[in-house]
């Protein structure tokens, strides 16, 4: 990515370094996370012109705790040192660090001090409310410094050398908690370090297909499309960088929503003249799906017959040389993490080992893109909202959503029911308000009365989710009203169904899909 004025942010493992990283892009400008202990011939590469030390865990007091390579400081670039990050400048820099009886976390009331440039423009700068998070503090700054601040609790909370432009905070100011947080960073990179902001979707957009054009030239790609809004950005980026030498693959593997494959394949197909195969794998997925009932062994079934379905698709196009992923930048930031790969299977591992297994060199256009950021490359390209604000649909789809066996009959139950899910919450435009809104059908039959009749149906559960990044998440307070319309249709509209219970558990302890 071509982007004049960059910031690299050297990642010491604080849970807030992909917030800082936000926070830099909405100021319009480019920055990259990168592990601690990267070989500093790649950040020289990159070329910054200004760094952040993030926060962590560690303390610098400890031996085994990652290290702030001086290599960086001799740069002479603008730095900005955030809660650990603030404690190794004062490590490696000659003041003094020590450990504290408490840890302090939560919010402190911050008295700015000296005209530091970090707190121009804030009016309350004399009792700004931070949010705090560390064990050890800085005791005496290094020489050159001035103090920058103070808590009642903490004597040197905010610390600067003008001269060479490296300012630090005991707080962070990257999260919504820290007042005016935003200013603090922008007054960082603009006043600070003097950078001008040219990161923009629009030129990331134009400078993401210049990229694609000259990474695959005329050579062919495959590319799976889900109908998620990541393979479908990913999809029209690459369409129009290499045109019809992208081709798409639709895998529809029986556990779709109703109306999924038109509602995103045809206006692709209709406003864009993607070249998408469809290919309608039903029967060979239901089937193997029969009798199953463990939710693992569904996902693992799901997994492999998809790479299966994709592999034999994509080897009938002549002459593929790329796969084409959605890839985000999280998922990136994970894999190069000095604290290694997560362990934890991601969403995006759906098609884990297909790339091994074709043999294909991969080609992502999303990797240095937040999810907030495919959206807005989205609009700039001119998807419709519906696409763009679809809610996450899992790679297993209604199969984890079947609680039990997974046949046709079933299936065909929990899509009416969820369509009225879906239309109920669009109509009543809280469809954008939660994360994520479906139904659940059960396996179970409870008894009921319909006129005169006992029944002995389904119940169907719904699960309506807030959420910020699906890593937590907690059940949405709908108005009862919408439930009870909810309720009312998929009783009367759903056959097989007599009974509608709410989902109200949190994640964590509970996930947001049932299986
Ligand atoms: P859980 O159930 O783990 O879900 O709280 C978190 C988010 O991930 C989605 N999800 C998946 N997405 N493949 C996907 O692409 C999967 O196997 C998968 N499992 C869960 C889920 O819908 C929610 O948004």
């Amino acid at each position: 990515m071509q982007a004049s004025d960059k910031v690299l942010i050297l990642d010491f493992g604080s849970q807030f370094t992909q917030l800082i990283a936000r926070r830099i892009r909405e100021a319009g400008i480019y920055c990259e996370i990168h592990p601690c202990n990267v070989d500093p011939e790649r950040v020289k590469a990159f070329n910054p012109q200004a760094l952040v030390l993030s926060g962590g865990p560690s303390s610098v007091l400890d031996a085994d705790s990652p290290k702030l390579n001086p290599v960086y400081l001799e740069m002479g670039l603008p730095v900005l040192g955030i809660c650990y990050g603030m404690q190794l400048l004062a490590h490696n820099l000659g003041g003094n660090v020590v450990a504290s009886a408490d840890r302090e976390y939560g919010r402190a009331q911050f008295t700015a001090m000296n005209d530091c440039p970090l707190f121009e423009g804030i009016e309350e700068a004399d009792d700004l409310t931070v949010w705090m998070s560390h064990g050890d503090r800085v005791q005496a700054i290094p020489e050159g410094f001035e103090v920058m601040g103070r808590t009642d609790s903490i004597e040197f909370a905010a610390m600067g050398d003008r001269e060479r432009h490296i300012y630090a905070l005991q707080f962070h100011p990257e999260v919504a908690h820290t007042t005016d947080g935003n200013v603090i960073i922008q007054n960082f990179l603009f006043k600070v370090a003097g950078l001008k902001p040219s990161w923009s979707m629009a030129s990331f957009v134009d400078n993401c297909i210049e990229d694609l054009k000259k990474q695959v030239g005329d050579a062919k790609v495959v590319l799976g499309l889900s109908g998620g809004i990541d393979s479908t950005v990913a999809a029209v980026l690459l369409h129009k960088a290499i045109g019809k030498n992208l081709h798409c693959i639709f895998v529809d593997n029986g556990l779709l929503r109703l109306g999924e494959r038109d509602e995103v394949i045809g206006f692709l197909e209709e406003h864009f003249d993607l070249n998408v195969k469809c290919v309608d794998a039903s029967e060979e997925f239901l089937g193997k799906l029969a009798g199953v009932t463990d939710p693992e062994k569904k996902r693992k079934i799901i997994g492999y017959t998809f790479i299966e379905v994709f592999d034999r698709e994509a080897k009938a196009i002549d002459g593929v040389k790329f796969l084409g992923q959605g890839t985000l930048y999280p998922d990136v930031i994970e894999s190069e993490s000095f604290k290694g790969p997560s362990a934890v299977i991601k969403s995006h591992h759906n098609v884990g080992g297909l790339p091994e297994k074709m043999n294909l060199k991969l080609v992502e256009p999303l990797r240095e893109l937040f999810k907030d950021e495919v959206r807005r490359a989205a609009y700039e390209l001119g998807l419709p909202e519906h696409i763009i604000w679809r809610h996450p649909f899992p790679g297993p789809g209604l199969s984890i959503r079947v609680i039990g066996e997974v046949t046709e009959e079933r299936l065909s139950i929990l899509r009416v029911a969820d369509k009225v899910v879906q239309n109920e919450l669009m109509a009543s435009d809280w469809y954008r308000k939660v994360w994520q809104g479906f139904a659940v059908l059960l396996p179970l039959k409870t008894v009921g009365v319909m006129g005169d009749d006992r029944t002995y149906e389904n119940v169907i559960a719904l699960r309506i989710v807030d959420s910020l990044d699906a890593m937590t998440a907690d059940w949405s307070r709908l108005p009862s009203e919408l439930l009870a319309r909810i309720s009312n249709r998929i009783i009367n509209e759903v056959k097989g169904v007599n009974r509608v219970v709410l989902d109200i558990s949190s994640k964590p302890p509970s996930t947001i899909e049932w299986e």
